[in-house]
């Protein structure tokens, strides 16, 4: 990402719609998060199946998400039945965050798992500080940037390129995020990266682009 493209996306609202504009998009083509059309085949079950609900676990009934962005994880850990508390603190994109849950609030299929999510704004190294501990809590922040990338990224993830960056201080969450949880911190990660802070998982779920690394809380309970 070329540094001078940072920043220049804008958040702007077509016809009543907030949406994230890159440098030369039209009204309406802009970037927003939409709950909604995801589909959910076999339901929570099935998302139980998958790597993130194997990584937290059956048992998980609370989660922390430190590192919300556009709220999939969120959401996908709500849908599977957790209470999930979901912290951003980029502007632009908790903007986002916050229509897409209140979209997901307003239909009545997804009333119900947008109810099991409370947006924080703000930076989780203070949520996690003053948290109350919970079962689960999930680290993905922003990883830099490959300089040449082997194929151009989806518009999501240039978005939060060009407005978040890296994440440079994700390491401090770790250690909070593990006095906070009292079964597992998750943390994702591309597949070839080292584990945040250099901390080894307990063990990880390998994907063919992303990581998993499972981290036991520490946390009584
Ligand atoms: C890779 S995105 C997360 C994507 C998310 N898992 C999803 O499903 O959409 C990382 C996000 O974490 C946010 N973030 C990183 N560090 C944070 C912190 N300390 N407090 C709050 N938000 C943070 C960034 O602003 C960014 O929006």
């Amino acid at each position: 990402m070329d540094p001078d493209a940072r920043n220049e996306w804008t958040l702007a609202t077509h016809e009543g719609v907030i949406e994230l504009r890159a440098p030369g998009d039209a009204p309406g083509r802009g970037l927003r998060a939409d709950w909604r059309e995801l589909r959910l085949p076999g339901g929570a079950s099935a998302l139980r199946g998958q790597p993130l609900g194997r990584a937290i676990g059956s048992a998980a009934r609370t989660a922390i998400d430190a590192t919300a962005g556009l709220g999939f994880d969120a959401f996908a850990m709500a849908a599977m039945g957790l209470r999930v508390e979901a912290v951003e603190r980029n502007e632009q994109v908790l903007a986002l965050l916050k229509q897409a849950h209140a979209w997901a609030t307003q239909e009545p299929r997804l009333a119900e798992i947008a109810a099991r999510i409370t947006v924080h704004a703000g930076d989780a190294s203070a949520v996690l500080a003053a948290a109350e501990p919970v079962d689960v809590v999930l680290l993905d922040p922003m990883f830099p940037a490959k300089r040449k990338p082997d194929a151009k990224p989806p518009k999501a993830m240039q978005a939060l390129a060009a407005v978040v960056g890296a994440d440079q201080d994700s390491e401090a969450l770790l250690p909070l995020a593990l006095r906070v949880a009292r079964q597992r911190v998750v943390v994702k990660r591309p597949v070839h990266a080292s584990p945040l802070g250099g901390l080894k998982p307990d063990w990880a779920i390998h994907g063919k682009v992303l990581r998993l690394d499972v981290l036991r809380g520490q946390a009584a309970g």
